[in-house]
Parts: C-alpha cells; sequence; structure tokens
C-alpha cells in the first residue's frame, strides 16, 4: 500500500515513517521543512518538499503515487504560539487540512489519519477524559485541530472516506533504536526543555505556574512515548484497511505526572541538579488533562510498550546527546 505521510520529516511524522518503512509500506513524505528536517526522514521513503495547501502538487502526488492513505502530521503544534498567532495557526492547521481533505476526497482516497490532540477538551471537568466529554479549547491551537476533526466527520458522512482522528496528549521520548527524535531548536516541550536544562544546553529551566488547583501547584499531563504513538497509528491503519468505521481516539496512558514530577525525573535520569525556576502561568495552559485510554486498547487493540516515565525521559535524552553530532545537516 502507498502511504501519504505529511509532516514526516517532523519530530512525530518522522517516527510514523520509521514505522510504516519498518512494516515494508511504501512511504511518500510531503513535507515544507518549515521545522522538520529532511536528514530526519528514512531513506527507505521518497520525500517531497512541498505544502499540503498546495492542491496541485496533492492532487498530483495522490495520483502519481496511488496513495491509498494519507497520515496527517503536518502543522503546527505550540499552544502559546497560537495564542500570539491564531490566524498562523487556522491558516496552517485548518486551512490546509480542508486542502488535503478536499484532494483525498477528489482522488477517491478512502483512509485518513488525522494527528488531532488533548488540546480539544481544554480544561476537562473529568479526569481521566473520555472522547465523548465536552469539547472547548482553550486556546486557538486546540480550536484549530477541532475545526479539521469536525471537517472529517462532517466529509466522511457526504462521501466514501473513512478517517481515524487520534487525540494525543503529551508526547515525548525518541526511537528507541536511536534513529529519530525531538530535534526543533528553540523547543518548548516540557521533557525536551528539562533534557536541554540536564546537558548544559541551557542554563536553567523554568516552571510555568506553580498555583493550579493540583497535588504540588503544577500542570499535570499524560506523557506518551512517541514510539507507542506509532504503533497507534498503525493500528489505525489496520483498522481502516480492515473496512472498521471512522472514530475519535485518545491517545495516552491515563497516567498523569506534574511538571515538578517530570523535571524530577529528569534529574533522576540524568543524575544532574540543574537550576528550575519558579516562574507565572503560561497563556493557554490547562491545569490537568490525562486520557481515558480504555477506547483505543479496546477498538484498536492498541497496548503500549514505553508506559514509563524514566523510560520516555531516558530515550529523550540520549537523543538529546546524540542531536550535537547532528549540528549542521539541513
Ligand atoms: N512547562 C514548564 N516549563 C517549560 C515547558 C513547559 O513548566 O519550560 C509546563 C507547561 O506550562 C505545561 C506542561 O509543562 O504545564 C506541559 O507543557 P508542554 O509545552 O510540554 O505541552 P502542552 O501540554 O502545552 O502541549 C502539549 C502538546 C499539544 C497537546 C497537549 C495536550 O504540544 O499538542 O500537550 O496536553 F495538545
Amino acid at each position: 500500500m502507498s502511504i501519504l505521510v505529511t509532516g514526516g520529516a517532523g519530530y512525530i511524522g518522522s517516527h510514523m515513517v520509521l514505522a510504516l518503512a519498518d512494516a515494508g509500506e511504501r512511504v511518500v513524505v510531503l513535507d515544507n521543512l518549515s521545522t522538520g528536517f529532511a536528514w530526519a526522514v528514512d531513506p527507505r521513503a521518497t520525500l517531497v518538499e512541498g505544502d499540503t495547501g498546495d492542491d496541485t502538487l496533492v492532487a498530483w502526488l495522490l495520483r502519481e503515487h496511488a496513495v491509498q492513505a494519507i497520515i496527517h502530521f503536518a502543522g503546527s503544534i505550540v499552544v502559546p504560539e497560537s495564542v500570539a498567532d491564531p490566524l498562523g495557526y487556522y491558516l496552517n492547521n485548518t486551512v490546509k487540512s480542508r486542502a488535503l481533505i478536499a484532494a483525498a476526497v477528489e482522488a477517491g482516497v478512502p483512509h485518513f489519519i488525522f494527528s488531532s490532540t488533548a488540546a480539544v477538551y481544554g480544561n476537562p471537568a473529568v479526569t481521566p477524559v473520555p472522547e465523548d466529554a465536552d469539547l472547548s479549547p482553550m486556546s486557538p491551537y486546540g480550536s484549530s485541530k477541532l475545526m479539521t476533526e469536525i471537517m472529517l466527520a462532517d466529509t466522511a458522512r457526504a462521501h466514501p472516506l473513512r478517517y481515524v482522528a487520534l487525540r494525543y496528549f503529551n508526547v515525548a521520548g525518541a526511537d528507541p533504536a536511536g534513529r529519530s527524535g525531538q530535534s526543533t531548536p528553540r523547543a518548548t516541550h516540557l521533557i525536551k526543555v528539562a533534557c536541554e536544562a540536564a546537558l548544559g544546553k541551557r542554563p536553567y529551566m523554568e516552571v510555568f505556574g506553580t498555583d493550579y488547583p493540583t497535588s504540588d501547584g503544577t500542570c499535570i499531563r499524560d506523557y506518551i512515548h512517541v514510539s507507542d504513538l506509532a504503533e497507534a497509528h498503525m493500528a489505525a491503519l489496520e483498522h481502516l484497511t480492515r473496512g472498521g468505521a471512522s472514530t475519535v481516539l485518545n491517545c495516552g496512558y491515563s497516567q498523569g505526572y506534574s511538571v515538578l514530577q517530570v523535571i524530577e525525573a529528569v534529574k533522576r535520569v540524568s543524575g544532574v541538579d540543574f537550576e528550575v525556576r519558579l516562574s507565572a502561568r503560561r497563556p493557554g495552559d490547562p491545569a490537568s488533562i490525562v486520557a481515558a485510554s480504555d477506547r483505543i486498547r479496546a477498538d484498536l487493540g492498541w497496548m503500549p510498550h514505553h508506559a514509563d516515565l524514566d523510560r520516555i525521559v531516558a530515550h529523550a535524552l540520549e537523543w538529546e546527546r546524540k542531536l550535537e553530532s547532528l549540528k549542521g545537516r539541513n
């Protein structure tokens, strides 16, 4: 089967490409390399440099490669950035997704997997949060992704396209074999930032908000290993190709950790007691968000293999060390 992976040069996309190539699938990556890296794309895949919103290019790619499934990662992913630049997020995440879905319908691509997010829930009233909870995003990022979920649901009712929207919780870690990891410069994600501090790449790190209504006052998140997330996509693809119905699934472990617990884990695993400064809240952050994960386990038979915070941190640290030796590549 030929599969188009948008954003396949990025952090999660590159792990997906590895999983697909390891499974012997034919992979075409479409990436504009705005935040991804050509070197991050496994050489078994074909990399096309271009934009998801370029409908002429996408139509040609779908035809040329007889694409049977689209896995759509390309997009912008930083919550506070979306608060500062909402229209940029609606363009990248919503408008361009619409173009891609339209191209899929036009070309008769039957299967679509979409990278959605836990941010669609906002600050959920229930923990762990199930898929049918109220959806009230607290950031343009969450809204931009929710709009795409809505477009997919409506499109699947009107056209012969089936989809799985996966709502990612906090993705972290790196390929256990050291082939990929999170490489974005000026990282904002907690585990990456803490690993950079542990390795002396930044002089200190900050904790954004210590007055949340949580056990230690810092935000609680459900961290999922990127390789387990890639496996969730493999299971979603199998579900669709077996004729499974369109669905929306959380991707998390149902286990929450506070920001301070994560920092403790990074200090423990690295053995470095780096400086941590307590700061004000960051805009757009919900206090606590943990996934109910029974639906994905039951419907896709998904089973995580790396559900351990220290293991996630160890892989993230290994990649962070390796990244030094990769500097200068593009
Ligand atoms: N944090 C810090 N210091 C840092 C970085 C982060 O205290 O230097 C805190 C944040 O304020 C937040 C927590 O760590 O409380 C996690 O922040 P991240 O930036 O790592 O991740 P987010 O929870 O903001 O967002 C991530 C993904 C989204 C996804 C969301 C779901 O980027 O795509 O998780 O919870 F929607």
